[in-house]
Parts: structure tokens; sequence; C-alpha cells
């Protein structure tokens, strides 16, 4: 790595600052009222930056009123305003299993993000094993009927049926490749309710 005159050669430069780079721009999906893009900010650093989408107005301004640090912008995560390849990393907590084509929602994500950039989605899944039956009598059968006894509940109903709809855990892997994603993985959280899915950009 190191040449006669002690000075480091201008490849073995480029390739140490490769390694060490920071993470320097990442996109949060499907935003929300922002919390998890402004934990990522911690991921960026002082000269790095976070943008965060969605196509709800009104999430858009809790999330302003809580960090002016994020840039908010409101897009759909269907045809995110930005130039192919924008980002080193992306996230998506909670959002893809509403999107209305999911397989489309990955092809996006991949599209903004540079060869190598990172994803992480955060989404709830059905658990496998002895807590399905619990699990199924909470969302199927109390979820629902509090949405029917609550004002405003129709999003008790949406929630379980959006989640009955969701590709299981390693569908939605399988999907991320397809989408032109490397090195999928995947980790369960909450006793399998929660499913944390990472790839790498081909
Ligand atoms: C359950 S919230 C999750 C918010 C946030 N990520 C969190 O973890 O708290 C889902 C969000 O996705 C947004 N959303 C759904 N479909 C979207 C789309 N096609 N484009 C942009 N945002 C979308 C909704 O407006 C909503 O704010």
């Amino acid at each position: 790595m190191t040449v006669e005159t002690g000075k480091l050669a201008p490849d073995a430069v480029r390739t140490m600052f490769d390694r060490i780079a920071p993470v320097y721009r990442v996109l949060d999906a499907c935003c929300g009222t922002g919390d998890l893009a402004i934990a990522g900010l911690r991921l960026v650093g002082s000269t790095g930056a976070v943008i965060g989408v969605d196509f709800s107005e009104r999430m858009l301004e809790r999330a302003r009123s809580k960090s002016s640090q994020v840039e908010w912008v409101q897009g759909d995560a269907l045809a995110l305003p930005f130039a192919d390849g924008s980002f080193d990393a992306a996230t998506v907590g909670f959002g893809v299993r509403n999107l209305e084509d999911l397989e489309a929602g990955l092809r996006e994500l991949r599209r903004v993000l540079r060869p190598g950039g990172r994803v992480g989605i955060l989404e709830i899944t059905r658990p496998r094993g002895l807590l399905r039956p619990f699990y199924k009598l909470w969302f199927d059968g109390l979820v629902p009927l509090a949405g029917k006894l609550l004002p405003g509940g129709s999003a008790y109903t949406y929630l379980p049926a959006s989640v009955r709809r969701f590709p299981g855990a390693k569908e939605l892997a399988e999907l991320m490749q397809t989408a032109g994603f490397d090195q999928v993985h995947y980790r369960l959280f909450g006793g399998g309710i929660v499913a944390l899915h990472t790839g790498v950009a081909r």
C-alpha cells in the first residue's frame, strides 16, 4: 500500500477512504411523523443528510415540528422524486405493507440507492409456531372488535387485513432479491411479529 517515498499510492488512498467513508445520505421512505428519520441523523453525523419522504402532508407537519435537521419531502414511495443512485442507505419503517404495489416499491428503493447502498425494512409479520394461534386471536379477533367498538376504528380493521395480505418474512426476502438486492437477510423480533430485512443494492 505504501510507495517508496512513504506516501500512499492514489489507489490505496481511494480504497482506504472507500472503506471508512461514512454513510452520508440516507432516505427514510414512508417516514410518517419522522422518528426513524430523526434516528438516522446519528448515522450520518454532521456532514451527512437525512431525507424523510411521505405522501401525507399531515404526517410531515408533525415530523417538521420534531426536527429541522431532516429534510422533509412530500412524495410517493412508488415514484420517489430523486435521481437514480442518490442515496447511500434507505430505511422504511412499517411502510412497505401499505404500498399498493410492493414489488414496484422495492424496485424504486433499489433505483434511488447507489450500487452497494444498504436498505433496512422494518415491518409487521405473522409469527409461526406456538405463538401463531394467540396472535391470530388477538390480531384477527380482538383488534378488529376494538375497531367496531371504538370511534374512528377503521384503522383497527385495516391493520390486521394489511398484515394478512402481506407476504411472510421469507417471501419478502425473495422479493427483495428479485428487486435488485443482494445479501438479503432478516431478523425476527418480538416473538416473530416484527421483521427487519436488510440488503445491499446490486
Ligand atoms: C404506519 S406509518 C409508519 C410511519 C413511520 N415510518 C414510523 O415507523 O413511525 C406508514 C406511513 O406510510 C405512508 N405511506 C403509505 N404509502 C405511501 C406511499 N405510497 N408513499 C409515501 N408514503 C406512504 C403513510 O402516509 C404513513 O405515514
